[in-house]
Formats: C-alpha cells, sequence, structure tokens
C-alpha cells in the first residue's frame, strides 16, 4: 500500500485531522505529520507534549479488516513498529503493553488509537531530539537523543516506522502469531507486579506475559485474567 504524506505546520491534533480526511473519503494510508499540535492528546484525554522541530506528531489512516474486534491489534502492531524503528537506529527499545515505547526504563513515545466506523487513526508521538519536558512527566520521559548522546534525522526515523508498520499491521489478521511472538520479547512489564485501571475496576498482579490474542496476562489473587484494554498500567515493582 502506497503512504501519502501532509506535512502541516500547526493543528490542533493530527488525529483529528486524519479522522477530517477519512470522512471526506481519503484512503488508507494517508498521513498527516505536524510540526506543532496547540491540543495533542495522550489516552485518557491526557495532554501530549510535543515541542517543535525535536519530536514526531503524526497520524496514520488505517482501514483495517474486519472484524472490528480485531483493531485495538493496530496499536501493538503500532508500537512494535516504533520499536523496531529506535532499534533499527541503533538503541534497545521496550514495549510497555499495550503501547508504549520505552528506552532505558522511560517513555519515548506513545500512541493513540481512535476508531471510526470504518476506518482507525493511528497516532504516535516520539520524543526524537526533544531533551526538555513538562513537568508533570519529567523523570518518567526520555527521548532517543537522550538516551543514544546524539540527535537524529526525524525524517528518516519517521519512513522507518511507516515502513515496519505496514509490515506489521498487515499481520494483524495472518500472521498475528508472529507480530506476538515480537512484542513478547520486547514487554517490560513480564516479571512485573502492575497497577492496572480497566473498565472493570482496578486490578493489580503480576504479569506473566501476552497472550496469543496479544491480551496481558495477569496473575492476580482471583487467578489468571487476560485484559485486553487497560487505561492505565503502573508498574509498582
Ligand atoms: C499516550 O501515550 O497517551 C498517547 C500519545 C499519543 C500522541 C500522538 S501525537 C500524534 C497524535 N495526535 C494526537 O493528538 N495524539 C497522537
Amino acid at each position: 500500500e502506497p503512504f501519502r504524506l501532509f506535512v502541516r505546520e500547526s493543528v490542533e491534533s493530527t488525529n483529528d485531522e486524519v479522522r477530517e480526511l477519512a470522512r471526506m473519503g481519503a484512503p488508507d494510508g494517508v498521513v498527516v505529520l505536524a510540526e506543532r499540535q496547540t491540543a495533542g492528546r495522550g489516552r485518557r484525554g491526557a495532554a501530549w507534549f510535543s515541542p517543535p522541530g525535536e519530536s514526531l506528531a503524526f497520524s496514520i489512516l488505517v482501514k483495517p479488516p474486519e472484524p472490528k474486534a480485531l483493531w485495538p491489534r493496530l496499536a501493538l502492531a503500532a508500537g512494535l513498529a516504533v520499536a523496531e524503528a529506535l532499534e533499527s537506529s541503533g538503541l534497545t527499545a521496550g514495549i510497555k503493553w499495550p503501547n508504549d515505547v520505552w528506552l532505558g526504563g522511560k517513555k519515548a513515545a506513545g500512541i493513540l488509537v481512535e476508531a471510526g466506523a470504518d476506518f482507525a487513526v493511528v497516532g504516535i508521538g516520539l520524543n526524537v531530539n526533544s531533551t526538555e519536558f513538562p513537568e508533570g512527566v519529567r523523570g518518567i520521559a526520555t527521548s532517543m537523543r537522550i538516551e543514544a548522546e546524539r540527535e537524529f534525522e526525524r525524517g528518516e526515523v519517521l519512513a522507518e516506522i511507516i515502513r515496519r508498520f505496514a509490515i506489521r499491521r498487515a499481520q494483524i489478521d495472518r500472521d498475528f502469531e508472529e507480530l506476538i511472538a515480537a512484542v513478547r520479547v520486547r514487554c517490560v512489564l513480564t516479571g512485573k507486579q502492575v497497577a492496572l485501571l480497566t473498565a472493570g475496576g482496578p486490578k493489580t498482579g503480576i504479569v506473566e506475559g501476552i497472550a496469543p490474542g496479544g491480551e496481558l496476562l495477569l496473575r492476580t489473587t482471583d487467578g489468571l485474567e487476560r485484559l485486553m484494554q487497560a487505561d492505565e498500567v503502573r508498574v509498582l515493582g
């Protein structure tokens, strides 16, 4: 599938731009990248801060295969694509299920997947050359530059993520085994005690791994649970 890249100087959120294009009939593979987002957002309505010129903030329009139940897997495909792109730049990346990408124990990228009627928007924010972070995330955020102690060419990183995502997203209905195997070896939560916020309430337990369907396997006092989605995952130790 070809990709078409639109570069915008300033938008509220690239996810909204792509959603708008999708509603107007834009095809799969349209990418909107913004130098600046005035209302970039993360999961759970949190703000996403991306300093102009230093980070990557972009969204990809995807027309995923049915059934819709498979769509949450796009987040895993995107997180993996980012991790692989970072690795091809010489870094060691981890995936904090479902879709944060970590470098050296801190968050370097976040992914926000939003579904429309017949399309999904995969929004990716990656700290490339950033060195400063807002007060609330200082201490838990990092960038490629901080970890590697050198600068990176944003265009190259973007191209690599898009290339990897094209490969990984094709595996959400066929070859999901292969996708999951690649996520598993990078999962930073396995063996850790975590606290999760889920639709069914808060849960704590020890992560045993990732199930064949992409769910997190959590050993709680009630037994082994399989969780497909969580609003927040906190590592306790
Ligand atoms: C998270 O970790 O909570 C997800 C962060 C997602 C940020 C990206 S930046 C590009 C796209 N546009 C947005 O408004 N959000 C996503």
